[in-house]
């Protein structure tokens, strides 16, 4: 038997749905289905960074996503996500990612994707399923910090989850790059451009930061005091945004609590924030947990797990092979020693 390797590069991807929120909205909350019935394994990620592994900061890094999916998944895979900060002043994306895929039975290798539009999409999808069962139902306004590559998939999922929202804020230091999002969705949403993040927060009953910020910057006294503040980076929010929230939930403790740099983990350290504090999204989707009134502040934090991305490339697999996309690789002829 010659292992055959479909190889989809991002063109493929997006010929095959990737685009497509409302598949990936759904994708991503089967897995934290899945992942509350006890069918998938998703240990925390590895990172690797550079040039030192052990400081604070860095230039570049690379993490092991890995996850297997059984139910009628039955895929085993890694996301190998990389993240360089000097890539935006090239013009280049700030994170490059790839997805294995591998078959758990014979562990051959099946598929390589490009996974950076993945990785865009199934983040605002995340935010989305936490916006959907915690963003109360009469929500208007939405404050979005950071108008890169996921500030663009978070206006599409926070509309396709929260379709009553009138505003979008989208709020970036670099002025040109709201004012660009805000431009290319005019006549579909309200997208409004903003540098300042008071301005944005004062009507926010949403709140979502995906920015590239090194220190927090958000204040809550900023913040209305029934919002939905939904974090999907290490630390844009002040200490008491998540201290003084009525409700905290998060995609996975495990790996929050001991990320080096994220607000969960210091707090975590500190003896401040423990397990029981938290609600993780698994159980929050399968036991139907979430805002009880419309009086809450809720706090959402997410660092991403491997297991979205392995469903969600594996659906990619299949459509492809339906579509006859992508280039066909084989790992050997014969294996030379078995
Ligand atoms: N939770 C997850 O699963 C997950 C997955 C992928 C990426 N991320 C994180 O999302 C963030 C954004 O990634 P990206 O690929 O969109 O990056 P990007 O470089 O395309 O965009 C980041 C934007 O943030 C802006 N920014 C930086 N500091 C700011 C501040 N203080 N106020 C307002 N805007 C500010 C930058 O100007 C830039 O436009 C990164 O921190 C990344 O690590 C999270």
């Amino acid at each position: 038997m010659v292992p055959e390797i479909l190889f989809l590069k991002q063109e493929d991807v997006i010929q095959a749905g990737l685009l497509d929120m409302k598949k990936i909205l759904e994708a991503t909350e089967k897995t934290f289905r899945l992942l509350g019935e006890g069918k998938v394994s998703n240990p925390p990620k590895v990172q690797l960074r550079m040039p030192e592994m052990d400081a604070d900061d860095w230039d570049s890094y690379c993490m092991s996503m890995p996850s297997y999916i059984g139910g009628d998944e039955d895929v085993v895979g890694f996301k190998w996500a990389s993240e360089a900060k000097a890539n935006p002043s090239k013009g280049l994306p700030y994170g490059v990612d790839i997805v294995v895929l591998s078959d758990p039975h014979t562990v051959f290798p099946k598929a390589i994707l490009d996974g950076t539009i993945t990785t865009a999409m199934r983040t605002s999808a995340a935010a989305g399923v936490m916006a959907k069962y915690n963003a109360r139902k009469n929500s208007k306004v939405a404050a979005l910090f950071g108008a890169g590559v996921i500030g663009r998939t978070m206006i599409m999922a926070m509309m396709e989850v929260l379709p009553g929202l009138e505003t979008i804020y989208m709020v970036d230091l670099d002025e040109k790059k709201a004012q660009a999002l805000a431009d290319e969705f005019k006549g579909t949403y309200h997208v409004v451009p903003c540098t300042d993040a008071q301005t944005a927060l004062k009507d926010a009953d949403v709140v979502v930061t995906e920015t590239t910020a090194a220190k927090p910057f958000l204040k809550k006294e900023w913040i209305k005091s029934n919002a939905t503040v939904i974090q999907m980076e290490a630390a844009s929010y002040e200490e008491d945004v998540l201290t003084g929230a009525d409700k905290i939930f998060v995609d996975n403790w495990a790996q929050l609590s001991h990320y080096n740099g994220t607000l969960e983990g210091k707090l975590y350290h500190e003896g401040r924030l423990n397990q029981e504090d938290v609600v993780e999204m698994p159980q929050m989707v399968v036991e139907n947990l979430g805002r009880e009134n419309d009086d809450e502040f809720i706090f959402c934090g997410t660092l991403g797990v491997g297991s979205v991305d392995i469903l969600i490339a594996n659906m990619l697999y299949k459509e492809a092979q339906k579509l006859g996309l992508g280039t066909k690789l084989t790992l050997w002829d014969n294996p030379l020693w078995v």
